[in-house]
């Protein structure tokens, strides 16, 4: 029997079709795009394969008017290279000369996964130090706490008002629909992303103006409910929210990526012996059981997790990228080979990383402590 399909916020198993997730969600896919997108390999390479609204983005970007880049992330676990494509966004969207807003979702952690407050701080603290090692201007970016909007009380006001204003024109029956189970620490959780994605609007942030919300498509019913409660609230107005969604990176046995199971993805602080071992041991491959039958029948890049996580986030080069591709289809390239090569290149990737790392530690120690 297979295994239902489920993507929704709280909860990502079984097979999980795009196409399907497509029409299912009413979202559009990302046809031609200004070329400023496509010097980046996600857009370049449908990683980032679907939106709504994404039009009133591109606009502000032509017209050289102000747009704000709003996105989120729940800390729970440690930061990974699931993680690193949406920190690339960010650097993309903040190089572009959006305003970044980021919000911790430390209220969303403590009521839909019963962690507490300070747990979700320390490992916050990962992920932003991820983000400045990755390009994030942290001093340039609106980063926070869901539970501690602002120490400016006419914003934090401002914030939470909306999310208590926002219940008033939800349904108890949308919620249902919209999520499937739902609890009353969900239901807040819910509103207050809502909140969250549409806040940077008020007159207390950046007045109206277009917010891209980039996300997974797990995501795709924080945006649905917002944006139809937004339209319902006559004051104060909101421009309607676009949003993008990419791909998950598939975990090393070829399923889910969960920051619980260290063996499951890849950390770019794992020492270059990790790696090695991680690939070799774990990633999922497509290539045939011995090597005549490779040979003869070829490989599938499709599901084979070193040729994605290379496709995703670690090679550069698409001339190389699609030789390597027709290569491992034909049975020219063979699993090992194509195996070592994901090592070299991710190891490569996680010593500069790591240095950079390293070098940063300080100023983001400072800015955290200044949040705070
Ligand atoms: N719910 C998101 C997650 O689970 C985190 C999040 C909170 C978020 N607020 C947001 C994402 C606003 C996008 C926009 O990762």
């Amino acid at each position: 029997m297979k295994k239902q399909v489920k993507v929704t916020p709280w909860e990502v198993s079984g097979d999980i079709n795009y196409e399907k997730l497509i029409k299912e969600f009413g979202v559009s896919q990302i046809k031609e795009l200004p070329e400023v997108f496509n010097k980046n390999i996600l857009f370049r390479r449908k990683i980032i394969f679907a939106h709504r609204d994404i039009q009133r983005i591109l606009e502000a970007i032509k017209n050289k008017k102000p747009f704000v880049m709003m996105t989120g992330l729940m800390p729970t676990g440690k930061f990974h290279i699931g993680h690193m494509m949406l920190a690339q966004q960010m650097v993309f969207y903040q190089k572009l000369g959006a305003k970044l807003y980021i919000a911790v979702a430390d209220i969303e952690a403590y009521n839909a996964r019963g962690q507490s407050l300070e747990e979700s701080k320390k490992i916050a603290e990962d992920y932003i130090l991820g983000y400045a090692t990755l390009g994030l201007d942290l001093k340039k970016a609106d980063i926070y706490f869901q539970s501690s909007r602002s120490k400016n009380s006419e914003k934090a006001n401002a914030y939470y008002r909306l999310q208590n204003l926002l219940a008033r024109h939800a349904t108890f029956n949308e919620f249902r629909a919209v999520y499937g189970e739902i609890t009353p620490g969900k239901m807040l959780s819910a509103l207050l992303q809502a909140s969250d994605m549409l806040h940077p609007q008020l007159p207390e942030f950046e007045k109206n103006l277009p917010v891209i919300v980039p996300v997974g498509i797990d995501q795709d019913a924080h945006l649905r409910l917002a944006r139809d409660i937004s339209r319902r609230i006559k004051s104060p107005s909101f421009i309607q929210l676009s949003s993008t969604y990419h791909l998950f990176a598939p975990g090393l046995n070829g399923g889910k990526m969960s920051a619980s199971d260290p063996n499951s993805y890849i950390a770019p602080t794992d020492s270059s012996k990790e790696v090695e071992k991680k690939i070799n041991k774990y990633a999922f491959s497509g290539g045939q059981s011995t090597i005549e039958e490779h040979r003869k029948k070829g490989g599938n890049p499709d599901i084979d997790v070193s040729f994605q996580y290379l496709k995703m986030i670690f090679e550069e080069d698409d001339k190389k990228l699609n030789q390597m591709e027709d290569d491992y289809k034909s049975g020219k390239l063979l699993t090992g080979d194509l195996k070592k090569y994901a090592i070299q290149k991710i190891n490569l990737f996680l010593k500069e990383y790591q240095k950079k790392r390293e070098s940063v530690k300080k100023d983001v120690d400072k800015f955290l402590k200044d949040l705070s």
